[in-house]
């Protein structure tokens, strides 16, 4: 595949398929039929249908709209954070969030990189800059979980910083839900195959190429680095006051669903319809001991 100096990263995940990933992880992509789910450890064996899915996720919306109006007129703040592994569908899932939500009052929150100013701030500050007044949803794609994770799997932080980060991060989070914001953590898992899928997709369409990174790319030789960073992440920041669901997300579809229908219950609203939202299959979202 021809490589253009803005897309520098695309053929890299060709490679990697053909030399240097696992052989199951190979032949599972190879093998795979359409729809067809690839991680073997996975509840269902097939997507959500189209109709099925179509059919909840209009619901949801509505629910979310309704949300919406009641976050605005009683002033409530709400911050969803949305994490996981690279192509674990956090864009997709925050736009089926957002589409039918006033621009105003849900915001996207995208950080680049920190700047050499925000690396020598408190951690937290650049995030606190981006919390929601009243009546407004914070939408974050990634989070200041990066420092548990992406930062550790690449040696962008020091074991110093990385243990003052776990060890501010409980106070942190009980401040933002003492003083009233409604605080949703979202972290969706993806399987190996399924990753790596997601990535030939992405190489393959000149619309998603984008979203390719060095980042993906050498990423993709530390799978279980991430394993271990996510493990330890996860176990060191669940409690009470600021638990994680974990949702599976092979299947973007299902993890659409389970996504909005936490947000949804995370907070009151008036008209909330609870046969509209419906129940949240336990085999698809959970505490971290889907994953731990
Ligand atoms: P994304 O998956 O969000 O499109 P990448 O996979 O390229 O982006 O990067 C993953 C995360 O790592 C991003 O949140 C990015 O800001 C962060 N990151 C990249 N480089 C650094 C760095 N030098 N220091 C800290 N964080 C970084
Ligand atoms: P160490 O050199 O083992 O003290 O690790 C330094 C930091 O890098 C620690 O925060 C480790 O958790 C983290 N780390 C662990 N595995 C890796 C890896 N494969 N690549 C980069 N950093 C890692
Ligand atoms: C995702 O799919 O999880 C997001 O779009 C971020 C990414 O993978 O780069």
């Amino acid at each position: 595949m021809a490589k253009t100096p803005e897309l520098p990263f695309v053929g890299d995940i060709t490679d990697y398929l053909e030399k240097g990933a696992p052989k199951d992880i190979r032949k599972a992509i190879k093998d795979a039929g359409k729809d067809e789910i690839l991680d073997p450890g996975y509840p269902y064996d097939e997507e959500i249908s189209k109709k099925d899915y179509e059919a909840q996720i209009e619901q949801l919306q509505l629910q979310l709209v309704r949300m919406m109006y009641d976050v605005i007129g009683k002033g409530k703040r709400v911050v969803v954070l949305f994490e996981g592994r690279d192509a674990a569908g956090k864009g997709g899932t925050i736009e089926r969030v957002r589409e039918n939500l006033n621009p105003r009052s849900a915001n996207i929150i995208a950080l680049p990189k920190p700047s050499e100013r925000e690396a020598g701030q408190w951690y937290f500050q650049r995030y606190v800059d981006h919390m929601p007044a009243a009546g407004e949803i914070a939408l974050f794609d990634r989070s200041w979980y990066n420092r548990g994770v992406v930062e550790d799997v690449f040696d962008f932080v020091t074991d110093q910083q990385r243990e003052q980060f776990f060890r501010q991060l409980p106070d942190f989070e009980r401040l933002l839900v003492d003083d009233g914001i409604i605080l949703v953590k979202l972290w969706l898992n993806v399987g190996r195959a399924e990753q790596l899928k997601r990535f030939l997709d992405r190489e393959k369409d000149p619309l998603k190429q984008w979203k390719l990174s060095w980042i993906d790319v050498e990423g993709l030789k530390k799978w279980d680095e991430y394993t271990d960073a996510i493990r330890e992440t996860l176990s060191l920041s669940h409690s009470p006051v600021a638990p994680w669901t974990v949702i599976r997300s092979d299947d973007k579809k299902r993890a659409r669903i389970a996504a909005i229908q936490t947000i949804l219950n995370a907070v009151d609203y008036a008209g909330k319809d609870k046969k509209a939202i419906g129940r949240i299959d336990p085999l698809i979202a959970g505490g971290p001991e889907l994953l731990l």
